[in-house]
């Protein structure tokens, strides 16, 4: 499999599977891959004829303080693994300099609600850090389609907001939440967590599946419906809840009663370790 770093030769690969008649599959990650970026990677596999997976620890998307110099990095162990395990075409690993050069000065920024809420909040400017990036890696990789997953919803939803707003000529896919066996949701930042961490980080899941029962058993209040998530996960004594929402899945917009498609969303921190996770219901 061959790695690019440069978008030069990256940008004349794409247009030349474009001329072919080739439709490109992108899958934008920051490396250290696992089977929830693989479940990725595979639907990219499905429905395109040429996948692209980008690798790159993107520095604007991680405020002071944050996870930013210790993110793990193996680009050797993340290209083994999608040779040995899917049939993407290429890896495009472009260095900080090369993406954001002396002088760089633009960003995208979408605004309002759905950036300002969850984890918009508690890490300013991380969703313009994204939405630069991955705005970028669409204008060097030209894709037909690229690849989210719905474990970062905010994420996935800010970046069809995008999309639609930027009319970039692309479809969004999302692919469903991947968990180990015990139900936490696979996570590049799980590798810092403790065996404590580890065992009390299963209250995420538990707090949303108990409110999710809660919601098919009737419940409409969107107060209770947070009290159930807080309340669970305030059984674990390491956990300090970040957030613990309920809002309309499509947007984030605040919902009077629990209806439609709804999102559920926790973050919590285990010591410095932040993890997210949430769960959608339709009633
Ligand atoms: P990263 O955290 O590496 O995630 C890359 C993609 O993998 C994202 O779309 C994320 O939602 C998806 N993913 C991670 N864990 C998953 C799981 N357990 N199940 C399903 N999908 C999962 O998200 C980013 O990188 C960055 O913000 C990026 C979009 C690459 C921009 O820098």
């Amino acid at each position: 499999m061959q790695v690019f770093h440069s978008i030069n030769q990256m940008q004349d690969w794409c247009l030349e599977q474009k001329y072919k008649g080739k439709k490109i599959g992108l899958v934008p990650t920051m490396g250290c891959l696992h089977e929830g970026h693989l479940a990725l990677v595979q639907e990219a596999c499905r429905q395109c004829d040429v996948v692209v997976v980008s690798i790159f620890v993107n520095p604007i998307q991680f405020g002071v303080g944050e996870d930013f110099d210790r993110y793990p990095r193996d680009l050797v162990k993340d290209r083994e693994l999608l040779e040995t395990t899917t049939r993407a075409d290429l890896i495009f690993a472009p260095s900080i300099q090369e993406m954001y050069p002396p002088g760089y000065q633009t960003s995208v920024d979408v605004t309002g609600e759905i950036t300002e809420k969850l984890c918009g909040a508690s890490r300013p400017g991380h969703f313009r850090g994204v939405s630069t990036v991955v705005s970028k890696l669409f204008l060097i990789c030209q894709p037909d389609l690229a690849f989210f997953g719905q474990k970062d919803a905010q994420q996935v939803a800010i970046i069809e907001k995008m999309v639609r707003d930027l009319n970039f000529p692309l479809q969004i896919v999302r692919v469903p939440i991947v968990r180990e066996v015990d139900g936490l949701a696979l996570s590049s930042r799980n590798i810092y967590l403790d065996d404590q961490q580890r065992q009390e980080a299963l209250v995420l899941n538990q707090a949303l599946k108990t409110a999710e029962q809660a919601v098919r058993d009737g419940e409409r209040d969107v107060n209770v419906i947070r009290e159930i998530l807080v309340g669970v996960i305030e059984k674990s004594p390491q956990a300090r809840i970040d957030y613990a929402e309920v809002y309309r899945a499509e947007d984030l917009a605040d919902l009077p009663e629990i209806k439609g498609r709804v999102l559920m969303a926790v973050a919590v921190k285990f010591g410095n370790t932040r993890l997210i996770d949430n769960r959608l219901v339709e009633v």
